[in-house]
């Protein structure tokens, strides 16, 4: 596995990657790696024949409020990971190499990345947009992989790609869940026992939708109504948002349509935050 910190180095590996003739998959991170990022680079290996995984906290997708140094960073467990999972290259690059100084260009996708996350978000799309820009152009993957816990993600990425012609796919990869039915994700690890505990509610909801839906329920309303009451039975759990969205395009709907609407949720439990969905 190579390990490579500058931009002109990892052009240079991917430029000989792709002279061999290979499929090169990129799974973009910002660390932390767990579960569902192994996921992701299994994924990424059955699509391609290299895999790159990014490794960046990317400042730019944090808000005012939201503070990026005390991300979590796990670089030593980060290179483990990779490395069971034999990924080909890791691209780890200083925020010197990626935002230098006087830095000024930025991609924003303006449609599928207003509603949800985009409401108590505002900037955070457009830094994951320029973030993935800028890897898809040091890269030039043929795939992007990335995961259904992240699906508003995945769909501005997708809608960005096609719109700027990259040419690049988006494999979305299945939620990988913990015993307790939790998403794996950064913040989930953070959590203490008791705040897993109310965190449960979240999935317990999802699936009181989706029974629903199976008996038959259409109305969105209704199953809007049933999904915030449920966890607002947490005391410690505050909802931020529960939207019932089409799985494409993020637009809000009122019927459901079975296989294309998408159930959405973002919680705070106590201070932290955490989003969850399941297509209906
Ligand atoms: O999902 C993430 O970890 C990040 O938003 C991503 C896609 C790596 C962009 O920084």
């Amino acid at each position: 596995m190579q390990k490579i910190a500058t931009v002109s180095e990892m052009r240079q590996i991917a430029r000989e990657l792709r002279a061999k003739g290979g499929r090169i998959a990129l799974v973009p991170t910002m660390g932390a790696l767990h579960a569902g990022h192994a996921a992701l680079i299994q994924e990424a290996r059955k699509s391609a024949d290299a895999v790159v995984v990014s490794i960046f906290v990317n400042p730019l997708q944090f808000g005012p409020s939201e503070d990026v140094a005390s991300y979590p960073r796990t670089p030593e467990a980060d290179l483990g990971v990779c490395t069971d999972a034999q990924v080909d290259v890791v691209f780890l690059p200083t925020v010197e190499e990626i935002y230098p100084r006087g830095y000024s260009s930025y991609v924003t996708e303006e449609a599928y990345s207003k509603p949800l996350c985009g409401v108590s978000r505002p900037s955070h799309f457009r830094g994951v947009t320029t973030i993935l820009a800028k890897l898809m152009n040091i890269v030039r993957p043929d795939c992007l992989v990335m995961g259904q816990k992240d699906v508003q993600q995945a769909a501005v990425a997708r809608k960005m790609i096609a719109d700027l012609q990259f040419g690049v796919d988006v494999v979305l990869v299945p939620t990988v869940r913990e015993a307790d039915g939790l998403a794996c994700g950064v913040r989930t690890r953070g959590l203490t026992a008791s705040q897993r505990q109310e965190a449960t509610v979240v999935q317990q909801a999802l699936a009181k939708a989706k029974e629903m839906v199976d008996s038959g329920v259409r109305s969105t309303d209704r199953l809007i109504a049933e999904v915030t009451h449920i966890i607002g039975q947490r005391r410690r759990v505050r909802v931020i948002y529960v939207s019932i969205v089409d799985s494409v395009t993020m637009e809000a709907m009122r019927e459901i349509v079975p296989g294309k609407s998408l159930l959405m949720i973002a919680v705070w439990v106590d201070e932290v935050r955490l989003v969850d969905n399941l297509v209906l």
